[in-house]
């Protein structure tokens, strides 16, 4: 595939035939590519997952993205940023190849009605020189193919044959306008919007949750804030709460 729309987005694409991270391999080359550049491969054999968790992806039925961010002259808070604003541009481009709502789960889970067709883990380069963002995108899994229970596709979700390339391209433009946006306005999430943008996308707000923090206790409450360096706020009985990262799942009561 030439991934010909995608690459009149972003200044360089290397396409893997298989790759056992592509975040790995984006760190690996950061310091010779310039910002904005990608690398993806349809087969990824070694994902990693948020918190420590496996990615796993049959080959051919999944895209695997990391794109290299280098902000310059950001200020070190902004960089909590960057997991929502990814989310954010995830979800409005895959929402252009559904007939269903779909969801932003905080920080950064896509769903569409309530599976998970995309995650995303972004990891800081050494000395905050920039940020590999790495989103996994489930295309045309069929519902045996799917990792777990709580995931989809978009061919399950009623995409109708999604083609690689256009995903692709939908998700990288609208990542490069929120980025440039962001940057534009020193990462202040504020001035640039962004804080607006992804509280009004983001599921997660209002609703009952239960989040498995990182150490392992377990928060239960109402999720009613995005802060301002991109940390959940969740009400309690013990009072307010700012989570950086944990697991979060939506209650239904
Ligand atoms: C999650 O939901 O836990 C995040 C999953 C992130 C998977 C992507 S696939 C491309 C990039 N390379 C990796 O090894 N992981 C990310």
């Amino acid at each position: 595939m030439s991934y010909r729309r995608s690459r009149a987005v972003v200044p360089v694409i290397e396409v893997l035939e298989e790759a056992s991270s592509t975040n790995d391999v984006m760190q690996r080359r950061a310091g010779d590519l310039p910002d904005l550049s990608v690398v993806l491969t349809d087969n990824q054999t070694g994902g990693r997952g948020r918190l420590g968790r496996v990615w796993v992806s049959p080959p051919g039925k999944a895209l695997a993205i990391s794109v290299l961010l280098k902000p310059v002259g950001l200020p070190p808070e902004a960089f909590g940023w960057f997991p929502l604003l990814a989310g954010l541009a995830m979800s409005r481009a895959l929402s252009g190849f559904v007939p269903r709502e779909v969801e932003l789960k905080w920080p950064n889970d896509v769903l569409i009605d309530g599976s998970k067709v995309c995650g995303i883990l972004c990891e800081l380069l050494p000395g905050m020189s920039g940020v590999v963002v790495g989103s996994g995108v489930n295309l045309t899994l069929a519902a045996d193919e799917l990792p777990t229970e709580t995931s989809t596709s978009l061919l399950l979700s009623g995409a109708a044959e999604p083609d690689q390339d256009a995903v692709l391209a939908a998700y990288l433009t609208e990542l490069t306008v929120l980025y440039r946006e962001f940057t534009a306005a020193g990462g202040d999430p504020g001035r640039s919007a962004l804080r607006d943008s992804v509280a009004a996308a983001c599921h997660t707000l209002g609703r009952s949750v239960r989040v498995e923090l990182p150490g392992g206790d377990v928060l239960l409450g109402t999720a009613v804030d995005i802060d301002a360096s991109g940390r959940l706020v969740v009400e309690s009985d013990a009072g307010r709460t700012a989570v950086a990262a944990g697991d979060v799942t939506h209650l239904r009561y």
